[in-house]
C-alpha cells in the first residue's frame, strides 16, 4: 500500500537539493559534504530504527565499562572522568530519554494490549535498576583518581559487571521481540507519528541532530580510552 510520500517513513526531505520527491542514492552520492551534513538531521526514521540506534550508544558505552572492567582487573590505575562521563552520558542519553520514551510510549501500550505484559513488567524493573547501579558507577567514578582503595574497586566492579550482564540481555530482547511487536499493536498512523514525536523530543533534549552529539561525545571517550578505531578489533 503506497502511503502519502511526504508522511513515509525512509523518504528524505529533499526539495532542496533537487526539487523532486525523492533522492536516489546516486543523487546522494553526488552531494557535496555539506549538503550530506544537513541530511543527517532531515532523515526520517520509524520508532523501532530510532530505539536501536539508541541502543547503539548504549552499546558503545558498555564497551568503554569493558574496557573500565578490564583495568579493574588488571589492576592497572586509571583516571575516573572518562567512566564518570560515560556514566553521566547513560543517565542523560539511556535513563532519562530512551528508557523515558519506552515507558512513556511503548509499554503502556503494551498493557493496555495485553500483550508481553510479563516483559514490560521485567524491562521496568531493569530500567529502575540500571539507575541504582548508574549512580553506584557515577560515585565511585568520582572518587577514582588513580588510587583506589579496594573495597571502592569492588564495588565498581561489582557495579559495572551487574551493569553489563543486565543491559546486554534487556536490550537484545527490546531489539528482537518487543520491538518488531510494537509496529503490529499501533496503526501505522500512529507509529509514523510516534517516529516524528521521537525526533522531535530528541532534538528538544539534545539539540538539532542530537543523536549526532552523543555519538560523537562517546567517540571522543573512546579516543582518551584508546579503543576508537575499530580495525584494531579485527582478529590478526
Ligand atoms: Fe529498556
Ligand atoms: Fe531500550
Amino acid at each position: 500500500m503506497l502511503e502519502n510520500p511526504s508522511s513515509r517513513r525512509g523518504f528524505l526531505r529533499t526539495s532542496s537539493i533537487a526539487g523532486a520527491s525523492l533522492v536516489s542514492p546516486f543523487a546522494l552520492a553526488q552531494q557535496k559534504p555539506e549538503e550530506k551534513e544537513q541530511n543527517k538531521g532531515d532523515e526520517k526514521i520509524s520508532p523501532a530504527e530510532d530505539l536501536m540506534r539508541e541502543h547503539g550508544v548504549l552499546n558503545r558505552i558498555l564497551l568503554i565499562y569493558d574496557e573500565h572492567l578490564k583495568m579493574l582487573t588488571e589492576k592497572h590505575p586509571f583516571d575516573g572522568s572518562i567512566l564518570a562521563s560515560a556514566a553521566d552520558i547513560v543517565r542523560r542519553f539511556v535513563e532519562e530519554y530512551h528508557e523515558k520514551l519506552e515507558e512513556e510510549f511503548l509499554f503502556p501500550r503494551f498493557r493496555k494490549a495485553n500483550q508481553h505484559v510479563r516483559l514490560v513488567d521485567t524491562l521496568l524493573a531493569q530500567h529502575n535498576a540500571g539507575r541504582d547501579l548508574t549512580a553506584k558507577i557515577r560515585e565511585l567514578a568520582g572518587t577514582a583518581t588513580l588510587k583506589y582503595v579496594s573495597s571502592d574497586s569492588d564495588k565498581l566492579d561489582d557495579a559495572l559487571r551487574s551493569f553489563l550482564r543486565m543491559y546486554r540481555p534487556h536490550e537484545a530482547r527490546e531489539d528482537t521481540v518487543l520491538f518488531p511487536a510494537f509496529r503490529s499493536i499501533v496503526s501505522s498512523h500512529e507509529y509514523d507519528a510516534l517516529g516524528e514525536d521521537f525526533e522531535k523530543k530528541e532534538d528538544e533534549s539534545f539539540g538539532d541532530d542530537g543523536f549526532f552529539k552523543v555519538v560523537d561525545q562517546v567517540a571522543q571517550l573512546e579516543k582518551r580510552l584508546g579503543i576508537y578505531e575499530l580495525a584494531e578489533f579485527t582478529p590478526r
